[in-house]
């Protein structure tokens, strides 16, 4: 059977962007944790913070993994799944895990001109908290088996990347 392969990475690195450039790259079928969740609670991701609180949804988010079965396609994750250890025992149950890396600056440019509402980033001083959830989340990110660098790089590239570096491996 074939093996997935698993994107992690912070908030607005471009992991559902990369993921689907990938999936048509490679012809995989492409899913994604959140959009998982957001099905089967029939809310947003920004509600079901709001509804259920953040230990509800990593609950859910664990359980979406559990569910999964390892595949030929993509999956894109939460930027917060990598902060269980259990995940990690599902992610690699699944297949291979890609950690898509950016600068801080990169990440923030890109959080600034995004329309997706996120509920660890809302209000002031939101780049404050994205710096301090880099830096708690960089050692658990660097666990993935590979790791690729998005910055200066269109969507399509990084795909491309991503898809000659698993290809070779
Ligand atoms: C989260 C990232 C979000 C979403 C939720 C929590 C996080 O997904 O799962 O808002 O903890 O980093 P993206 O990484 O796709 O924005």
């Amino acid at each position: 059977m074939s093996n997935a392969w698993v994107l992690v990475g912070m908030m607005g690195v471009g992991k559902s962007a990369v993921g689907r450039a990938l999936a048509a790259l490679s012809d995989r079928e492409f899913r994604d944790t959140d959009i998982l969740l957001q099905n089967l609670l029939g809310k947003s991701v920004a509600q079901i913070f709001e509804v259920y609180g953040e230990a509800a949804f990593r609950d859910h988010e664990h359980a979406a993994l559990r569910r999964l079965e390892p595949g030929p396609y993509v999956l894109s994750t939460g930027g917060g799944i990598v902060m269980r250890e259990d995940n990690w025992d599902e992610m690699r149950r699944l297949g291979t895990t890609i950690y898509l890396q950016a600068e801080p600056e990169t990440l923030v440019r890109r959080l600034s001109e995004s329309k997706k509402k996120r509920p660890l980033l809302l209000g002031d001083e939101w780049e404050q908290r994205l710096m301090d959830l880099l830096a708690s989340r960089q050692p658990l990110y660097a666990k993935a088996d590979f790791h690729i660098s998005v910055d200066g790089q269109e969507i399509d590239e990084v795909a491309a990347a991503v898809h000659r570096r698993l290809e070779s491996a």
